[in-house]
């Protein structure tokens, strides 16, 4: 099978293939083989919770391609919508850390379809079924756990997640307890995660069952709907004292993530994982002239919000996959004007480079080729 993979892999079959590549080939035989590119067939389907925002986790089995995840990361997820539309975004892995061709899991929760547009969640979450097949990247990111059972540290582990934010983290407690996490290391966990109500708590069984078990994880589900205390500094020291020297995962909403993040005070014991990205430019100034779409014709007064934004407040599509800075779908080429990296704060004023729009604003005139 490895000398298969190698020649197809090879120049010449890529030569022969051309131009549309081996896996175009490969596809009509069988969906699943591929030489280069990572496609994943959904094998199983399990609501996790319903009403207006359902939550399903995908069971999916990837091509030979994939290469294994590491606890925390996530994947771009290529699906065609009717319409002939290929619409990709970034999904979380929820499954503990995989190896290369081995299946893994999806946890999506379906966000609102627009007007003209089925949304790629609520596609995943409401119509998904086995045997659709998924376009997927390889897995990517650097909110990891690096410490595992196969490299024991001492300290203690803390996991803090608010609403779709317990996907990576749910991954990295499940992989510490797959590979034999026990407790024994002396490396106590405290998973601690803030939901809205316990209809919108998801992995609530599994979690009742890891709190369960004599295994020093420690689960604290708040469900602040109900009146469970929100998060703050003197709440979290109360659960784990002397939190700023635990090493700590955070991830969820921005107001959660910058609060944690302020409680911690720049110690570099906290990782943290925003799932949007932020809604405000860091650093911003006020907004000045005009923003310019050259190839559509289209532009305005620029509002100081991301590029993205204000294509799609004139009526723009461009393609996106995360929309938060990750996955490079959203790259416009700017011809024009300044940026500024709405998350690093960064400014760039070199004419014709590449952005990404979701995560860029204007300062001032801007041209971008959309
Ligand atoms: S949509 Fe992923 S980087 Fe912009």
């Amino acid at each position: 099978m490895r000398l298969v993979s190698a020649v197809l892999r090879s120049r010449a079959v890529a030569a022969l293939a051309s131009p549309h590549g081996v896996d175009r080939y490969l596809e009509q035989v069988n969906p699943l083989w591929a030489a280069h590119e990572v496609r994943g067939r959904v094998v199983e389907v399990r609501p996790e919770t319903t009403g207006v925002h359902p939550v399903t986790t995908l069971t999916v089995q990837p091509t030979s391609t994939w290469r294994g995840h590491r606890a925390g990361q996530h994947v771009q997820v290529g699906v065609d919508l009717p319409g002939a539309r290929r619409a990709t975004r970034c999904f979380s892995l929820s499954s503990a850390a995989s190896a290369p061709g081995e299946r893994f899991t999806l946890t999506v929760r379906a966000h609102d379809d627009t007007d003209e547009r089925t949304s790629l969640s609520r596609h995943l979450a409401t119509r998904a079924r086995p045997g659709d097949l998924l376009h997927l990247s390889q897995a990517g990111g650097d909110f990891t756990m690096h410490a595992s059972p196969a490299t024991p540290t001492p300290h203690p582990l803390l996991l803090v997640s608010g609403g779709s934010g317990i996907t990576p983290v749910m991954s990295m407690l499940r992989t510490l307890l797959r590979d034999g996490y026990d407790g024994r290391a002396n490396r106590p966990v405290t998973f601690l995660h803030y939901a809205r109500s316990p209809q919108e708590q998801i992995y609530a069984e599994e979690l009742a069952a890891v709190a369960r078990f004599d295994n020093h994880v420690d689960v604290h589900l708040v469900h602040t709907a109900r009146g469970g205390t929100r998060f703050s500094p003197a709440a979290l020291a109360r659960l784990v004292p002397g939190f700023r020297d635990t090493d700590t995962w955070v991830c969820g909403p921005t107001a959660l993530v910058d609060a944690v993040a302020a409680a911690y005070d720049g110690s570099a014991r906290l990782r943290v994982e925003h799932f949007k990205a932020p809604a405000t430019a860091a650093g911003a100034g006020p907004a000045q002239g005009e923003t310019s779409f050259t190839r559509s014709g289209l532009g305005a007064t620029n509002t100081g919000e991301t590029l993205l934004a204000q294509a799609e407040a004139l009526g723009l599509r461009p393609e996106t996959g995360c929309r938060m800075g990750i996955c490079f779908t959203c790259t416009s080429r700017k011809t024009s004007g300044t940026v500024r990296d709405v998350v690093t704060g960064e400014e760039s004023s070199r004419p014709d480079e590449d952005v990404r729009i979701c995560v860029s604003a204007p300062v001032g005139d801007c041209s971008v080729d959309l």
